[in-house]
């Protein structure tokens, strides 16, 4: 097999790339080693900036989103027994979010691809790729028991955290930057209807808590909990009296809805950031090259934003012959990316509990978001960037 650009990764950012190939004539094949039904499933998070519901509009993948996604004009954050709303339309100049799950997103886009797009092996799992310090990269892939290659004159490595792609850059070639964080989440479904709240960031003394959805019937929530939790010590009534506690208003005027939790998992948190994001013909995107705590739900935005780069330089080399984009490709997303990773580590720190804090940080911490519930200059600086930077 040969193509133009071999994607090694059928999640967010492969799928979108492969997209915006396709529209533009640039032929490509992507290799996902899950099967379609793992892949649809997998939930992650569901917060789409304003950049990204207009990258998925304008390629062609907006109808559902636009029919069943729900648009949020602000979110809320609750500290020291205060309510803050911040409204994001006013402050970005008309910018807002949209909830609309991950799996969402892959499923309108799997669906795309497979009624008109380019190849999607499902099940193919890449085992390496060779040549990507020549022009003529070869990716070794195993499908349906058998081994096989793919000939390209670029690879995207698109494969998540995980993936392959990123383990082909030399070390001498590379630099990684790695935080992690001495706290994890504990995520729930559950079958309670969001009504018309709106998503709510509450720093607690006891920690973080998150109140967050994935459709008018279903709300996501999140505590902050030590590293190492076991999900089976949270039982229901344990869940539900803790996102009481961290939730609560001044006035005790907001009531949190309980009902049946269908699904809960801890997941840790870091930051990761790898560089370059390219080398020889190897061009990595989304989670194979960086990782950001999850605060924010900046990942799949993050991936978007890669994937629409990626995209115009790889297109610009097939109409032009130039390779000035895809030159720049790296230090450009690397702005970006440094941007974000800053912004969701802010909020993390900002919002959680260290669990050696003392009353010194408690102070900054209470400081720094009054200054966004009174100046409107801070509020801005949140909204844009919760909002997302322009693509
Ligand atoms: N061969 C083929 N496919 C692979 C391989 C491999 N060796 N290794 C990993 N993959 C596939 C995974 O199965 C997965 O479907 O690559 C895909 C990577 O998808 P994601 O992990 O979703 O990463 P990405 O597309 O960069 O999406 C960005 O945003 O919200 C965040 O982390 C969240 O997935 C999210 C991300
Ligand atoms: C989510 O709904 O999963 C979510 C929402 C907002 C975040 C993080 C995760 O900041």
């Amino acid at each position: 097999m040969r193509t133009c650009v071999g994607i090694i990764g059928g999640g967010p950012a492969g799928l979108l790339l492969a997209r915006l190939l396709h529209r533009a004539g640039v032929d490509c094949v992507v290799l996902e080693r899950r099967d379609r039904d793992h892949v649809e499933r997998r939930q992650r998070a569901g917060v789409l900036e304003q950049g990204t519901v207009d990258t998925l509009r304008g390629c062609g993948v907006g109808a559902r989103l636009d029919r069943e996604g729900l648009p949020h004009h602000g979110v809320e954050l609750r500290f020291d027994g205060r309510a803050h709303r911040v409204d994001l339309p006013s402050l970005t100049g008309g910018r807002s979010v949209t909830v609309y799950a991950q799996t969402e997103v892959v499923k309108d886009l799997v669906a795309l691809q497979l009624a008109d797009g380019p190849p999607l092996l499902f099940g193919a799992e890449v085992r390496g790729v060779t040549g990507v310090e020549s022009g003529a990269p070869v990716i070794h892939f195993t499908h349906e028991g058998r081994e096989r290659t793919l000939s390209c004159g670029v690879v995207a490595g698109c494969d998540g955290f995980h993936g392959v792609a990123r383990r082909t850059v030399p070390a001498r070639a590379a630099r990684t930057y790695v935080q992690e964080y001495p706290y994890s989440w504990l995520g729930v479904l559950a079958d309670v209807p969001a009504g018309d709240d709106e998503l709510i960031y509450a720093r607690h003394a006891e920690g973080f808590a998150l109140h967050s959805m994935r459709s008018p019937a279903v709300s996501r929530l999140y505590l902050q909990v030590p590293n190492g939790t076991d999900p089976a010590e949270w039982s229901e009534q344990r869940v539900w009296d803790a996102l009481s506690i961290r939730l609560a208003t001044p006035d005790g005027g907001w009531e949190l809805r309980r009902g049946p939790i269908t699904a809960r998992s801890v997941t840790g948190m870091r930051a990761f950031v790898h560089e370059p994001m390219r080398y020889g013909s190897l061009l990595l995107a989304g989670d194979a090259a960086h990782i950001v705590p999850p605060t924010g739900a900046k990942g799949l935005n993050l991936a978007v934003a890669d994937a629409v780069a990626l995209a115009a330089a790889l297109v610009h080399r097939h109409r032009t012959g130039s390779t000035a984009l895809l030159d720049t490709y790296s230090d450009s997303c690397l702005r970006r990316v440094w941007q974000t990773v800053r912004f969701a580590s802010w909020m993390t720190t900002t919002l959680h509990r260290h669990p050696d804090q003392g009353p010194f940080e408690d102070r900054t911490q209470l400081a720094a978001l009054d200054r966004i519930a009174t100046s409107k200059t801070a509020a801005a600086e949140f909204a844009e960037n919760y909002a997302g930077l322009p693509i």
